[in-house]
This record gives C-alpha cells, sequence and structure tokens, in this order.
C-alpha cells in the first residue's frame, strides 16, 4: 500500500530560484535564507521519498486569462519547465507518476472534486523553487513528482473548508493505492508578500508565525480564515498560503513537527517552511 510519510510547506519565490541558478546562495543577502535550507535537504536525503503530490499555483505562466482550473492535476509522464518573461529555469525536466495520478484523479472526482485532468503541462516557479530548495541542483530529480495546481491568482480562489478536505482526500486516495510508494505531500506559496501597489513589500510577521502555529495544532480552525484576511493581513498574494491547507489535509489528524524555520526577506516576501510527519498512517 502507498503511506503518506511526510508533508513540507515552503514558499516559492522566483528570486531564490535565481539565487541556485546563479551560485550566489552564499552572498551576504541570501546566506541566512538558505542556512533554514540545509536540516530540510539532509532530512530529505534520507527519508527518499518515492513521490511528491506538489500542491502549488501556476502564475498564469502554463495557464493564464483564457483558462484557470480551480483544481487540477497533472497524470503525464513529464512536464517541462516554463516561466513568466524570463524564459524556463536552467533545470532538469520534472517526471511524473501515472499510474498515481490516474488513480488519485479518479478518486477525487469520485469524491466529488472536481479535478481538471492534465495530460500536458508545463510547471513553474510554483513548484519548481521548492524543489530546488529540498535537492539543490541535481543532475535528475531523485522522485517523481505529481503536480496539482490551484488557482489562487484569479477570483474567485477555493474556501479554506474546500483546501483542507481536498488534502483529506488526497489522503484516503493515496491510502488506497496499491502500490509501496512513499509518498510526500507538498503545499508551496507564501508567506505574507504583496509584490505591487502601493502595499508592495507588506510582511507581517506576526501574522505569518501564527500561521504556522495553527497549522500545526489548529487546522479545523484555520479553515475558516476568510480569503479577506488573507489579504487585508498578508497581502494581494498571502492568500497562496490556502495551498498549505491541501497539505496540512493530507496528514490526517495530528502532526509531528520536524522543521521550522521563517526569514524575512527574500524578495518582497516572508519565507516560512514547515516539514511535518502525520502521527498515525
Ligand atoms: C514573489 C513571490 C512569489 O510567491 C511569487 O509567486 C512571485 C514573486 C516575490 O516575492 O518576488
Ligand atoms: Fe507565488
Amino acid at each position: 500500500m502507498a503511506k503518506i510519510v511526510g508533508g513540507i510547506t515552503t514558499s516559492h519565490v522566483p528570486a531564490v530560484g535565481a539565487a541556485i541558478d546563479m551560485n550566489r546562495t552564499q552572498e551576504d543577502y541570501w546566506k541566512p535564507m538558505f542556512a533554514g535550507y540545509e536540516f530540510s535537504k539532509q532530512w530529505i536525503a534520507k527519508e527518499k521519498p518515492d513521490v511528491a503530490i506538489i500542491i502549488y499555483n501556476d502564475h498564469a505562466s502554463y495557464f493564464g486569462m483564457e483558462i484557470m482550473p480551480t483544481f487540477a492535476i497533472g497524470i503525464g509522464d513529464s512536464f517541462e519547465i516554463c516561466d513568466e518573461g524570463y524564459g524556463p529555469r536552467p533545470i532538469p525536466v520534472v517526471h511524473g507518476h501515472p499510474e498515481l495520478a490516474v488513480h488519485l484523479a479518479a478518486s477525487l472526482i469520485l469524491d466529488d472534486f472536481d479535478m481538471t485532468v492534465l495530460n500536458v503541462l508545463e510547471v513553474d516557479h510554483g513548484l519548481t523553487v521548492p524543489l530546488s530548495l529540498m535537492y539543490g541542483q541535481p543532475d535528475q530529480w531523485p522522485l517523481k513528482v505529481i503536480p496539482m495546481p490551484i488557482n489562487v491568482v484569479m477570483y474567485p480562489q477555493p474556501s479554506g473548508e474546500r483546501c483542507l478536505a481536498l488534502g483529506k482526500a488526497i489522503r484516503k486516495a493515496v491510502q488506497e493505492f496499491d502500490g509501496d510508494l512513499k509518498v510526500q505531500v507538498w503545499g508551496t506559496g507564501g508567506m505574507s508578500h504583496q509584490i505591487q501597489g502601493a502595499r508592495a513589500g507588506l510582511v507581517n510577521t506576526p501574522w505569518d508565525k501564527k500561521f504556522m502555529d495553527d497549522l500545526i495544532d489548529s487546522p479545523e480552525v484555520l479553515q475558516f480564515k476568510p480569503h479577506l484576511e488573507y489579504m487585508i493581513e498578508a497581502g494581494s498574494e498571502g492568500v497562496e498560503l490556502i495551498m498549505w491547507l491541501i497539505m496540512r489535509g493530507a496528514m490526517g489528524d495530528k502532526v509531528e513537527e520536524i522543521h521550522r524555520f521563517y526569514h524575512v526577506p527574500a524578495s518582497n516576501t516572508a519565507v516560512g517552511h514547515l516539514i511535518v510527519k502525520p502521527k498515525e498512517n
């Protein structure tokens, strides 16, 4: 049987990807931020998950104004790299796990989550920057990835309740998959940030830290936080954090916190990062 063995949340700031690609991680500005991921790189090298289901958002890189699915899943063999404006990052192609992905799509749809099924998908910094943070610059990514793009960039976004419930449905589906796989679920994005307008550069550290506490201990309360609160307290892009709720839902009732990191600034963004393990499998 497949098993959910861990969960990761992390910001996905594109400038972090550029710093890695340009070998600038040890510069004064970046060094303290990358230091927070040293533990994580060692941890995942020992954990050796077979598959990561990566919950992320596309930033109008592959999708756009024409099509923006609320919940989607990539079922292909591989996913090319794309990004907005400055071209794709120089990183390996991402390999999928079609068997588990098709099983997940079927299970989630029959559980009333109307997933858009993507036979073709290119993945942007929302997915690739977390991979680089966890694995550095390998020749090949050492795990398979099932991308799950979530709309957080165009109104209306899915509710927190729906996101937590989607995570729970992912957990059930993975546990029902007939195959001996160690599966992680990652939720990317956040923390507080606003990259445009009069409040560009907004960071709300007390709010972010409380969000991390609540994600660990009381997701059943956190799910009711209205989108307007994310917008007011965590900036116009802070609503990316609803994707962390999907990861949390996939972990079951209780989690053990393995690692926590919080750092300001990285570009316009407060960087937050958690590693958790489900308390029961
Ligand atoms: C930034 C952060 C993001 O999450 C993003 O998608 C784009 C830009 C930033 O802080 O620059
Ligand atoms: Fe983003």
